[in-house]
């Protein structure tokens, strides 16, 4: 399985902080945002990445990450993302790096107390389809910032519901995804949302549609450090005091 990581995107909701860096690469106590995202897919066993970004900040992942040894990354491939267009079509540059293999995608401003290498595994033994990571998120203003899965009777993913008004269920999806080699015959059927981005819940929706998606509800922390300037200080607010990617 090969490892995706998107870490572009112009970071407007954490601005004047991002009008001078890369939101992967602000801080998050003692390292940049981006290497829990990287501590994440090599601690669950995923150790062929490829990291897009865009901007003109790109050139610092390379000075922070190299060839990606130090970080435990066999092989590290870099694709750079000439506009910022949403999460699904970053994830489009990845496709020859795929090639033929399945993913797993990973958002690199998520931050998990919980290590994902349940999931992984979880999708290794899928035989194809898709796989989301679920939080469980009482808070209903806080979902309505992110994608939300409402359920059929049988507790399986009947559709995901993107910034909901209403939220249909405590269940907000993660930034981790799972794909086979279908997503990249979805992809260039995708239009822009009213954000004017390819939406990644679209993807997900289309897996569900075919009744090809699984999940997993991820115990402990979860934060998006990308969603606000105050998500961003409660992320922070935790990686001080606890460990992060833990395993048990
Ligand atoms: C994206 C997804 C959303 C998901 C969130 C997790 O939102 O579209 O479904 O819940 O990531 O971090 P965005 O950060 O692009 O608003």
């Amino acid at each position: 399985m090969k490892g995706v990581v998107l870490a572009g995107g112009t970071g407007s909701r954490l601005h004047p902080l991002t009008r001078i860096t890369n939101k992967h690469l602000l801080p998050l106590n003692d390292r940049p945002m981006i290497s829990y995202a990287i501590e994440a897919l090599v601690g669950s066993g995923v150790g062929e990445i490829m990291l897009v970004t865009g901007g003109t900040h790109a050139g610092e992942f390379l000075r922070l990450l190299g060839n990606g040894n130090e970080f435990g990354i066999d092989r590290l491939f870099y694709a750079y993302q000439d506009k910022a267009g949403g999460i699904a079509e970053a994830l489009g540059l990845a496709e020859k790096f795929v090639a033929g293999d399945r993913c797993v995608v990973l958002l690199a401003d998520n931050v998990f107390e919980r290590s994902i290498k349940a999931c992984v595994e979880a999708f290794r033994r899928q035989k194809g389809g898709a796989r989301v990571v679920l939080s469980r998120e009482s808070n209903a203003t806080h979902l309505r910032h992110l994608g939300v899965a409402q359920f059929d009777g049988d507790k399986r993913i009947a559709r995901i519901i993107e910034k909901p008004e209403d939220p249909p269920s405590d269940f907000a999806v993660t930034g981790v995804y799972f794909y086979d080699d279908s997503v990249w015959r979805v992809l260039p059927e995708l239009k822009p949302s009213g954000r004017g981005e390819l939406e990644i819940t679209d993807v997900n929706n289309w897996y569900v549609q075919q009744g090809l998606m699984e999940y997993d509800v991820i115990d402990g922390f979860w934060g998006d450090a990308g969603e606000s300037i105050s998500a961003y200080y409660a992320v922070n607010d935790f990686v001080r005091s606890h460990v992060a990617n833990r395993e048990s």
